[in-house]
């Protein structure tokens, strides 16, 4: 029984207990609308309490139910039937109330929360607008802008915040149950306070319209966050009850919508990757004591993500001044955390004088738990560190590297121990990125990479697993795509219309300003790498070249492709002629191509490189690839992922695609043969989520 009723004295407690989240299943719908019954029954109950077992208040309704047929009874009936109680129902919150959480807590009659609950309305992440009357309760009980900014924003707030603006009536100061129960002892006898009944605001177009054009700018192609607006101030404008149809029309349209399903499947496959049948009831090892070896960009950023994390960091670097360096910039990571209000600065202080040290000795290392290796990205200077590692590490230390590209094994052939040496792969700026790649090389052994996983929780980072190759999940299928879109600028395109045409698909930047960001040496490098294996067939981006070898490197430089005075990307009007020139040298007449068509080619150069890292096991999943360009290359989440975007296009359009274009250039142009399996079959990808592979 997921909802039970019991009486305590005079007050009634209704108890939801459906773990993990006390989401509102049927079952919980159901229960509740029986406890309701009961309570209204029972003569000797003044008034009652909602309360959850368990970690949390309710989450928010079910999510695994979405996208089936809806069962009775709703959500918000069961809210109204609590609303509509005769006697007065006080909410104790606590953990987090979100969703259709917090709109069962906005149709109990007072809300008393304990120190620490959020509280917040995130459907918008999910595709949805607040479906059990949040749009038109919480504009009432807060006001409109106030609820119109929490709803489209899906910020959660905290108790302090919540009760200035009457979203709660109290915060408990000791134990919450019984505090509640006093609330509810108070109450007993007086008419119970319906947020239904509350005045509407009143409507204010200036600001809503302001609020509109801003999510337009900021969320391009995102129909949620409007259709909320639109939602509450219409409805506002009506009784409450037509105010709940208005609502109801909505979020059902919502739920339709490709959106909808693109980000359930993100919510879910972010939760999937961390279900790995390889490290099922393996036990991680330790990982208090971490080292991080190289203090530059990665190496600080991944020592203040470990050090705000609470985990204690000793960094080694080749010299004393880089050493300093390395701490000035690792304080400066953590003052960022303090200025955000991440961080308290006495915390700060305490971190930088107990948790975190520097050295250049690697005997520093001698008891790390887990150590980090970040320094240059060449095989020869990896050897040498994991070669230094294997004579200082304690044995059992999980000795990891932050390559970006190089073979993980070849790396782990410099030690004694390669059943330890794993890939840790963090994305820039680390103290931020969400995404681990958890790299497994051959002889990697379970409960490292167990340890890998338990790194990422800790640090709160969504850990994949990928396998061994050339720039592993991510980085290989970046390589890929990013090399379908230097053809098309060999070839013709701007980059700026590159960049306008992909961030207009939605991605969060286009790959020229990413070049400028990471800096034009970066590639170079990578390039320079390659050079000796490339294929003769493989186009190389000259133009990249020049732009390096003129000392464009990007932000850095203040001019990479776009101009940077004063910060702000500009097109540079010596672009176009040196783009020009480099397609004379290499005798290509350039000729136009349309934004979709830059679009179609950049998608199905991605498409099919990330099936073939499926296809070889790179990634265990097309929902691990997914996770991966969602939460590290800025693909655009409300399409799911590009797996999950793929499906919804249709893989034959996309077989077919490539197949057009390989009369084009049938070097880089050929499908995948997994991609042309599966659309012999009928099949699509989202099958070999569960299933094995055909
Ligand atoms: N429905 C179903 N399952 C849910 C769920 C939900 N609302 N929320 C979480 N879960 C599941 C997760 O899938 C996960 O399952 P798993 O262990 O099998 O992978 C498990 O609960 C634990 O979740 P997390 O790993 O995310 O646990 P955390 O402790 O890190 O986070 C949380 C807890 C903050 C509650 C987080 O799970 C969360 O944000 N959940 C979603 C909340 C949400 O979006 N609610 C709104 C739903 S839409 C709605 O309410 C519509 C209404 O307006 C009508
Ligand atoms: P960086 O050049 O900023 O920093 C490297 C640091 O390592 C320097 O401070 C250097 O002094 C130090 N170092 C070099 N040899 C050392 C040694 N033997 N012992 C101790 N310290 C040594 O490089 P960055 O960008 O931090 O990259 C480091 C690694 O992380 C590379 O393998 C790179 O491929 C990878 N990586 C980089 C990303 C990025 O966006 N910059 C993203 C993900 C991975």
């Amino acid at each position: 029984m997921p909802v039970t009723y019991h009486r305590s004295g005079a007050t009634g407690v209704i108890t939801i207990d459906n773990p993990p989240v006390n989401a509102t299943s049927q079952a919980v719908r159901a229960g509740l609308i029986e406890a309701a019954r009961a309570f209204a029954a029972d003569e000797s109950a003044r008034a009652a309490v909602i309360l959850c077992a368990g970690r949390t208040w309710v989450a928010g309704a079910d999510i695994s139910e979405f996208g089936k047929p809806p069962q009775d009874p709703s959500l918000p009936d069961v809210i109204a039937a609590i609303e509509a109680l005769p006697k007065p129902v006080v909410a104790a919150i606590h953990g987090t109330a979100l969703g259709g959480g917090l709109e069962l807590a906005l149709g109990c009659h007072a809300r008393i929360a304990a120190p620490g609950t959020r509280m917040g309305l995130p459907e918008v992440t999910l595709g949805l607008l607040p479906g059990a009357g949040g749009t038109q309760r919480l504009p009432r009980l807060i006001g409109l802008m106030p609820a119109l900014e929490m709803i489209t924003s899906a910020r959660q707030m905290g108790t302090a915040e919540a009760r200035d603006l009457g979203l709660i009536d109290a915060v408990a100061s000791d134990d919450l149950t019984d505090a509640a129960l006093q609330m509810a002892e108070r109450l007993a006898g007086q008419p119970p306070r319906r947020t239904c009944d509350l005045p509407a605001p009143p409507a204010d177009p200036t600001a809503t319209e302001t609020l509109t054009a801003d999510l337009a700018r900021k969320l391009p192609g995102q129909i949620a966050q409007r259709a909320a607006v639109d939602a509450a101030t219409e409805g506002l404008a009506l009784p409450f009850a037509q105010g709940m149809e208005v609502e109801r029309a909505a979020f059902r349209a919502l739920m339709d919508s490709p959106q909808r399903a693109a980000l359930i499947h993100a919510f879910f496959a972010e939760r999937a990757v961390a279900h790995l049948p390889q490290i099922k009831g393996v036990d991680p090892r330790p990982l208090d004591r971490i080292g991080v070896i190289g203090g530059g960009t990665m190496g600080a950023g991944i020592a203040a993500a470990c050090l705000l994390a609470g985990l204690d960091v000793t960094l080694i670097e080749r010299d004393a001044a880089a050493a300093d360096t390395a701490r000035a910039t690792v304080a400066k990571l953590l003052e960022g955390a303090v200025t955000r209000g991440k961080l308290a600065a006495p915390a700060r202080d305490a971190i930088l004088t107990d948790a975190f040290r520097t050295a250049t000795d690697y005997a520093a290392l001698s008891d790390a738990d887990l150590i980090i290796e970040a320094v240059f990205e060449t095989m020869e200077v990896k050897h040498q560190v994991f070669a230094e590692l294997d004579r200082v590490a304690k044995p059992g230390a999980v000795l990891a590297t932050n390559t970006s590209y190089l073979d993980v094994n070849a790396i782990a052939a410099a030690t004694s121990r390669p059943a330890d040496v794993i890939g840790l792969h963090f994305f820039s700026p680390a103290h931020v990125m969400r995404l681990l790649e958890v790299v497994v090389a051959d002889r990697t052994a379970p409960e490292v990479t167990a340890t890998g996983f338990a790194l990422a929780k800790r640090l709160k980072k969504i850990a994949v697993r990928a396998g061994v190759c050339d720039g592993f999940i991510g980085n290989r299928i970046l390589s890929h795509y990013r090399a379908a879109v230097d053809a098309m600028v060999l070839d013709g395109a701007s980059p700026y219309q590159v960049d306008r045409a992909l961030t207009g698909f939605g991605f969060a930047m286009g790959p020229y300003a990413v070049s400028d960001l990471a800096g034009l040496d970066i590639g170079w490098m990578t390039r320079q790498r390659k050079a000796a294996t490339r294929h003769p067939r493989d186009r190389v981006p000259v133009f990249a070249d020049r732009l390096y070898e003129l000392g464009r490197l990007g932000r850095k430089s203040g001019r990479g492709y776009y101009l940077y005075d004063g910060g702000k990307p500009q097109p540079d009007p010596e672009l176009e002629p040196l783009l020009a020139q480099v397609r004379a040298d290499l005798g290509i007449a350039p000729r136009d191509f349309t934004d979709a068509q830059i679009v179609e080619r950049t998608m199905a150069a991605l498409v099919n490189e990330a099936v073939r890292t499926v296809a070889d096991g790179t990634a265990l999943r097309p929902l691990d690839v997914d996770v991966v360009m969602l939460n590290g290359y800025g693909f655009p989440r409300w399409r799911g992922g590009p797996m999950h975007w793929a499906d919804a296009q249709g893989l034959p359009q996309i077989l077919a695609q490539i197949d057009a274009l390989s009369a084009e250039d049938d070097h880089f142009w050929q499908a995948a043969p997994l991609l042309r399996d599966l659309v012999a079959q009928g099949r699509r990808l989202a099958e070999l989520n569960e299933g094995p592979k055909p």
